[in-house]
């Protein structure tokens, strides 16, 4: 089967038309998709109106999920390898945990030394206008850098801390981001990765950077601070307007993502993710 794939952006990512990811699929077709996956960066399936358990089983087809120990707040009661980032209030009426989760840019995971390969990130209730998610495709990030910067941070390392929301939740955003930061060490990361199956170079920054292994927050900050904004460059996005039942894969490896707060807050906005494990990469930073 030939997969019917629209370019979502000049930058990055394609929609999938035409496949409902709970039907029985081929290993041919999968990897097709797993392709389409690698060579796009983001897959967009639209109308996927789908159980739990089969967000989970699609999931698998991209390798073996995380049951999201390092976040343990974070995940669903019932089901571990999903991850719940929702506005809704807890049944006792308090804020919820994950209300923030991701508005900064980021690589899911990258605070761990096994970062996510991907996140398959489903919509269950979006806002009327807003509550966006924009995309960067960290290899044309890489490329569009000059010879002199290349070789400049060819060896550094970032190291990634958890915790480190820019907007905490009223009431447990401190004790979370204490706790995060408890069970996961600061981790040191290639700033240029190489992909581990496509093989190109790509920037692996983001703002849960906060210096580089061996130097001073003062000194790598304004480096920090010039590549997120290099790449984070409109020519290089992609900006998600999420419907009810999307699911959004993207491939962490090579593409970062922000979370907007670009809505009413009153109004419900309700996702889960899976996210798929990856190869070892980095250390903890001592
Ligand atoms: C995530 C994330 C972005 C969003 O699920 O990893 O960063 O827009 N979410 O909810
Ligand atoms: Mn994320």
């Amino acid at each position: 089967m030939a997969l019917k794939l629209r370019k979502l952006s000049y930058a990055l990512g394609a929609e999938v038309c035409g496949v409902d990811v709970a039907m029985p699929m081929s290993e041919s077709t999968f990897g097709e998709i797993y392709q389409a996956f690698l060579g796009h960066g983001i897959l967009l399936f639209r109308d996927q109106d789908i159980t739990r358990s089969q967000h989970i089983e699609f999931s698998r087809r991209f390798g073996a999920l995380d049951r999201h120990e390092t976040l343990p707040r974070d995940r669903h009661p019932d089901h571990p390898e999903l991850l719940m980032v929702t506005n809704e209030p807890k049944p006792d009426g308090s804020p919820s945990d994950t209300k923030y989760t991701g508005r900064q840019w980021h690589s899911d995971m990258s605070f761990t030394t096994g970062p996510s390969l991907g996140s398959l990130l489903k919509s269950y209730e979006v806002p009327e206008v807003g509550g966006d998610t924009l995309f960067a495709n960290m290899y044309a990030a890489y490329d569009a850098l000059s010879g002199g910067m290349k070789k400049l941070i060819a060896d550094l390392h970032g190291i990634h801390l958890s915790g480190t929301r820019k907007l905490a939740n009223e009431t447990t955003g401190i004790v979370r981001a204490e706790e995060q930061k408890r069970i996961n060490p600061p981790v040191a990361q290639p700033v240029v990765r190489v992909h581990p199956e496509t093989g190109r170079k790509a920037l692996y920054i983001g703002e849960k950077v906060k210096r580089f292994d061996g130097m001073s927050e003062e000194e790598s900050q304004p480096l920090i601070d010039y590549l997120v904004r290099h790449a984070t460059q409109p020519e290089f996005l992609y900006r998600h307007q999420w419907r009810k039942n999307d699911i959004l894969a993207w491939d962490n490896r090579c593409v970062m993502h922000q979370a907007l707060g670009d809505f009413d807050e009153t109004q419900l906005r309700h996702m889960e993710r899976t996210t798929i494990l990856g190869t070892p990469s980095g250390y903890v930073a001592t």
